[in-house]
This record gives C-alpha cells, sequence and structure tokens, in this order.
C-alpha cells in the first residue's frame, strides 16, 4: 500500500502509531501485516462486528503459528484452563464463578483498598521537592499492590513487595514476543506465586475472611473452584490488570502535565475526573497500533480480504479509539468529551472484568495527583525515557520538578 511497507511494527511506528493507523483506516482498514503475520483491524465497526462475530475465537491454540508451550509448563496450564482463553460454555462458567468475587459487598471493599493503597503511596509525594519520577514513586507499584491486597495476601511488611516483585516477572511472561530469558524467569515466579497462593487459598477453605480468595472459594458451592484455579486466576489478574493501569496511570498524568489548559480545567471540576481518565484510555495510553487477537475458525471475508481459517485478526483499539467516524476530532485530548463509546476495555464476552476496578484505580490515583502536584509542576519531557516492549512503546521514567 502506498506510504505504508509490509509492517507497522517499526520502531518508528510504535513510538508513534497514529498517523499511519489514521492512514491505515482510510486505506486499509482490513491490513495483512507481514512482520507479525495477522491481520489488523483499524475502523471501529469493523472492530466491533469482529468482536460479536463467533467465528472468531480468542483460544490462541487455534493459530496458525501457535507453538505449544513445554509440556507441563504454567503456560500450558493458562491455555487448557485459563478464564482469558477459553471460549463459549466454558467461558461462561469461568464469568459466572468470578462474579460471586465482584458482588456490591465485595467492591465496596476493593473501592476502600484501592482508596487505601493510592493514599499510603500519594501521601509521601505531598511535601517532596525536586524531581521525581511518578513510574517509580506512584503508577508502577499501585496496580500491583492492589491486586494483593484485594486477593488477601495481608499487608505485612515485606509481603506486598515480594508480591509485587513476582508479579513483575509473571508480566514478562505474557509480553508479546517474550524472549527466552523472560519466559524462564516469568515461569519461575508463577511457580513461587502458585505455591504461596495455594497455600492462601487452602488456608481460606478452612477459615474465610473478607477477601477475593475466600469470596470465590466459598461463592461456588455448586461449581467450586480448585486451588490450582484460584493461582490461574490470581496471574491472569496480574497479566491483565498490572501493566495495563500502570500505562493508563502513566500515560494519564503525562497528558494532564502536557496540556496545563486541561489540567485546569480538572482542578475547577474535580467531578469530571472519571471521564478524563476514559478520555485517556480513548485517546491512548502505549497499545501502539496493536490490539487484541482473534484466530479465524473458518474461511471468511472482511470488507472483501479473504480471511483462512487460523488466521490470526488483531484488533486496534487504539485505531478504532480515534475512528473519526464515532469521534469528532479524534486527535483532540478533551477530558470533557462524552467518550461513552470508547472500546479501550473491549467489547463482548470478554469485556474486561477488572474494568471498574481499573477506573477507579485510574480516578483514584488523577485525583490524590490533583492534591500532590503543586501549581508550577513540570513534565520533563525530554527525560522521559522510554523503552519498546514486544509491540508496545512505554516510558519507563516519568521525571516530574516539583
Ligand atoms: C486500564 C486498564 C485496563 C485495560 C485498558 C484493560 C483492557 C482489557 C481488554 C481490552 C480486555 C478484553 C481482551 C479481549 O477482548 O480479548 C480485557 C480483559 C480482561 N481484563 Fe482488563 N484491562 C484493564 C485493567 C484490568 C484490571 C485492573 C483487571 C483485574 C485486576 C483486568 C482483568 C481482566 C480480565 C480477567 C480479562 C479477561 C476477561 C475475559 O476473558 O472474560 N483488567 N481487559
Amino acid at each position: 500500500m502506498p506510504g505504508i511497507s509490509s509492517t507497522i511494527f517499526t520502531p518508528e511506528i510504535i513510538r508513534d502509531p497514529h498517523p499511519t493507523l489514521a492512514l491505515l483506516r482510510e486505506e486499509a482498514p482490513v491490513f495483512w501485516d507481514e512482520r507479525i503475520g495477522s491481520w489488523l483491524v483499524t475502523r471501529y465497526d469493523d472492530v466491533k462486528t469482529v468482536y460479536a462475530d463467533d467465528r472468531f475465537s480468542r483460544d490462541r491454540r487455534l493459530g496458525r503459528h501457535f507453538v505449544a508451550p513445554a509440556p507441563g509448563s504454567w503456560a500450558e496450564r493458562f491455555d487448557q484452563n485459563g478464564l482469558g482463553r477459553t471460549e463459549g460454555e466454558e467461558h461462561r462458567r469461568w464469568r459466572a464463578r468470578l462474579a460471586k468475587g465482584f458482588t456490591p459487598r465485595a467492591v465496596a471493599r476493593m473501592e476502600d483498598q484501592v482508596r487505601a493503597v493510592v493514599a499510603e503511596l500519594a501521601d509521601p509525594l505531598r511535601d517532596r521537592r525536586g524531581v521525581v519520577d511518578l513510574v517509580d514513586a506512584f503508577t508502577n507499584p499501585i496496580p500491583n499492590t492492589v491486586i494483593s491486597r484485594i486477593t488477601g495476601i495481608p499487608p505485612y511488611p515485606g509481603e506486598e513487595e515480594r508480591f509485587r516483585r513476582l508479579a513483575q516477572d509473571v508480566i514478562r511472561r505474557f509480553l508479546p514476543m517474550a524472549d527466552e530469558a523472560n519466559v524462564r524467569r516469568g515461569e519461575n515466579a508463577i511457580g513461587e506465586l502458585a505455591e504461596w497462593v495455594g497455600k492462601l487459598a487452602e488456608e481460606r477453605r478452612q477459615e474465610p475472611r473478607e477477601d477475593l480468595v475466600s469470596d470465590l472459594i466459598h461463592g461456588n458451592p455448586d461449581d467450586p473452584m480448585t486451588n490450582l484455579d484460584i493461582v490461574l486466576l490470581v496471574a491472569l489478574l496480574i497479566a491483565a490488570g498490572s501493566e495495563t493501569t500502570t500505562l493508563a496511570g502513566t500515560h494519564a498524568l503525562r497528558l494532564l502535565l502536557r496540556n496545563p489548559e486541561q489540567l485546569a480545567h480538572l482542578r475547577r471540576d474535580p467531578g469530571l475526573v472519571r471521564t478524563a481518565v476514559r478520555e485517556v484510555l480513548r485517546f491512548g495510553f502505549g497499545s501502539a497500533g496493536g490490539g487484541v487477537p482473534r484466530y479465524a475458525m473458518q474461511d471468511l471475508e472482511i470488507r472483501g480480504q479473504r480471511i483462512r481459517q487460523a488466521d490470526m485478526v488483531m484488533l486496534s483499539l487504539a485505531a478504532a479509539n480515534r475512528d473519526p467516524e464515532v469521534f469528532a476530532d479524534p486527535d483532540r485530548f478533551d477530558v470533557t468529551r462524552d467518550n461513552r463509546d470508547m472500546l479501550a476495555f473491549g467489547s463482548g464476552p470478554h469485556y474486561c472484568l477488572g474494568a471498574n476496578l481499573a477506573l477507579q484505580e485510574l480516578t483514584c490515583m488523577v485525583e490524590a495527583a490533583l492534591a500532590f502536584l503543586p501549581e508550577d509542576a513540570t513534565l520533563l519531557e525530554d527525560r522521559i525515557e522510554w523503552e519498546i516492549v514486544g509491540l508496545i512503546c512505554r516510558p519507563v521514567a516519568l521525571p516530574v520538578r516539583f
């Protein structure tokens, strides 16, 4: 296609994907990317259509390039058992069991825990002066501490740090295109986590407490969850809810500091923070052009392109969220925008299980930042360190002068 080579996954485009995504949306909305061996779907309507089409599956084992993980590995157990992989009846069964962990009572408890975790990390920042890296001090530790706390890991000194360290290694296992060293490190971390969470599950089986593990074990008497089910679920929460929320939080602070008039708007009207957070998710927060993978279960066509059974199709949520057919002036970051239709949490049966939790965490983070950031805080944009991991470009540090 003129202007676009055989792949959009070059370091330059991963760093700044939106001009290329706009071109694809316009001229090649169903694009075959040679480098990753996948179709890329970029229009909002097409993304929604594929999401709702049951001729596509999320099960990566159906993909042409699937390489079976080592027998007995954690990756294999995920493929066979994990919530994020299953479809149809099996998937509905997992979601129904999980609903017992997200009752209104449990959600209210989680909200308190989120507020407490954010306050613990925000309070020391109120009196800080000088240059502070807000990834290290704030946006990175929050999501894993929240997952640790809602799971029921006791917040004793050292325990949450250990959970966070393991979680960081678990995430490496799930990164697209993880190399051998990261796969090994991730497998070891899941092993250690499994032993720990498995023991916790056994304790809660005997003696329930106010936590997610107890709710799941005791809330499903007709379809009991094993300790292995619980372990796989906690690892999935880490994989799905940690890096995503950290990245979104980091981009939220970066976007607000880069757009002082929007930040001032929020200071004047803090009731807008939740809308602002959704706008950050719409605008994009590092997911580059990639997106969520699906696998065709039969030969079919999208917009005249012939998709063969076992082809991978990536739904570019980043591109869909800037589709001008749905969002007027889509490249403008506007904290007052009506962005109810944004797709950052997906759509259909796999819609993000943690969407409310994530929105709550991010809203709390931004509210806390409005309080601890002095009026004259400045983002040191040229000192931001960017790292390309797989198809994602993420800020490793967000230096801000207080
Ligand atoms: C800003 C943060 C987040 C974003 C942008 C996000 C995005 C997504 C998306 C797009 C999906 C659907 C994937 C697909 O269709 O294949 C998804 C699924 C999922 N998310 Fe999130 N997520 C976030 C935070 C969280 C959090 C905090 C948790 C829990 C701790 C979580 C747990 C899950 C789970 C378990 C699924 C799989 C649901 C299923 O397969 O039925 N996510 N997320």
